[in-house]
């Protein structure tokens, strides 16, 4: 099993979207290992955007991220990275097909919901930059035959 990282947006939260999209990725089937409320500082916003950081938008970016506190969230399940981007749908929320998390809820590439890591190899790095060890729990799941034939888990 994967793990992966999702932001909630400040757009989110300001839109009172919060428990909508959380309810996406439970229905979906993933399962929840963390979960907390912070508010993002620009030290932490320079670092997770630094492959941004020769774009015209970069601080435009991290100014976004910084408007409230967001909700970072470790989601855990089979292929959860591509699950995750997946449900995401497009960067662009005006392009996103109807049905994905940023086609339902976002008109901008910038205001668009969630930030969800990109491969493996990003969702570690980016787990750790967001979460202490701590901060995130593995537990028996006591649904994972409901979810999943035996040999696909
Ligand atoms: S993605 O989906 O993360 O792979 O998309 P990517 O194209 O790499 O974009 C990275 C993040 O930059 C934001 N972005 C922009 N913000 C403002 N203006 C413009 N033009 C723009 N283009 C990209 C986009 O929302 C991505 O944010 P995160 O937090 O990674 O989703």
């Amino acid at each position: 099993m994967e793990r992966t990282l999702v932001i909630l947006k400040p757009c989110t939260i300001q839109r009172g979207l919060t428990g909508e999209i959380i309810a996406r990725f439970e229905k979906k089937g993933l399962i929840l290992e963390g979960m907390k409320m912070t508010w993002l500082t620009d030290e932490i916003l320079s670092e997770h955007y630094a492959h941004l950081k020769e774009r015209s938008f970069f601080q435009r970016v991290k100014d976004a991220m910084a408007v409230c506190p967001v909700i970072v969230c470790c989601w855990k399940g089979v292929d959860a990275v591509n699950v995750v981007r997946t449900l995401a749908g497009a960067t662009n929320g005006r392009n996103a097909a109807p049905g994905t998390i940023r086609g339902d809820y976002s008109m901008s590439v910038q205001e668009n919901i969630v930030h969800a890591s990109d491969s493996p190899e990003t969702a570690a790095i980016e787990l750790k930059r967001f979460f202490n060890e701590d901060e995130l729990f593995s537990y028996e799941t006591k649904n994972l035959l409901s979810l999943y034939a035996n040999d696909e888990f």
